[in-house]
């Protein structure tokens, strides 16, 4: 699969949606941050602002939830028009029943690891998933420093996915930037949430199109990818 940048809005100005969601039309998903200041310590947005988001873009929503009780309010953000959502392993009570209800709601289906939380026990799981998101930060908050610990988990996700045959997407969110995309694609990852490095740049679409040239030199110069070219 060819590689995929999903700029972060948590980064972007909130009060001028529509025009930084224009800012990046190369981008191929939109990552939406929801926090409910349970989950996470920090607040974010929710139904209504992913309505309006829908209705003011046609890049595709990623919703990425940091929420508790996911089982519950997760399949809300499918009717809202979310085309992924991804909620927490570490919040869902049953999180195979969790994405065949958002399959069968007509999204792709995804589940999110903190830093702490092995993939392993969730390796019979994986073809339940349409994606895994591999944190490389603690949830919370854009701009913090990407966690070179986490790389070893996303080449043993690559692994589980090679293992089983599996279509799964693996995703990367926390620190992204050009610094450290080509680590990420090295190890496995195939898409990229990047918020600072896209907003915080002056020109973000040129940002998402530098991003995507060094991920995808680099995965093409990776192992695991041999057989995908
Ligand atoms: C953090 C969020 C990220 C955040 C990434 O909890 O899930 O999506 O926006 O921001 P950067 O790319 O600045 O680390
Ligand atoms: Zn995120």
């Amino acid at each position: 699969m060819a590689v995929q940048i999903n700029p972060s809005i948590l980064s972007a100005d909130f009060a001028r949606l529509a025009e930084e969601a224009d800012a990046v039309s190369g981008a191929d998903w939109l990552h939406v941050d929801v926090m409910d200041n349970h989950f996470v310590p920090n607040l974010t947005l929710g139904v209504p602002v992913v309505e309006s988001l829908r209705r003011a873009t046609d890049t595709p929503l990623d919703c990425h939830l940091m929420i508790d009780e996911p089982d519950r309010w997760a399949p809300a953000f499918v009717d809202a028009g979310a085309g992924s959502v991804t909620f927490h392993a570490e919040a869902a009570a049953a999180p195979v029943r969790l994405a065949r209800e958002l399959r069968a709601k007509g999204a792709r289906a995804a589940m999110a690891l903190k830093p702490a939380t092995p993939v392993e026990p969730y390796e019979d799981l994986l073809p339940e998933l349409d994606m895994l998101l591999v944190m490389t930060v603690e949830p919370g908050f854009g701009g913090q420093a990407f966690l070179d610990i986490m790389l070893p988990k996303i080449r043993r996700t690559r692994e589980l996915i090679a293992k089983h045959g599996l279509e799964l997407w693996l995703q990367v969110d926390g620190g992204v930037s050009a610094q450290t995309i080509e680590r990420c694609a090295e190890a496995g990852a195939d898409v990229f949430v990047a918020g600072s490095a896209v907003y915080g740049a002056e020109d973000p679409a040129a940002a998402v199109r530098a991003l995507r040239a060094q991920a995808t030199a680099a995965s093409e110069g990776a192992a695991w990818a041999a057989g995908c070219h």
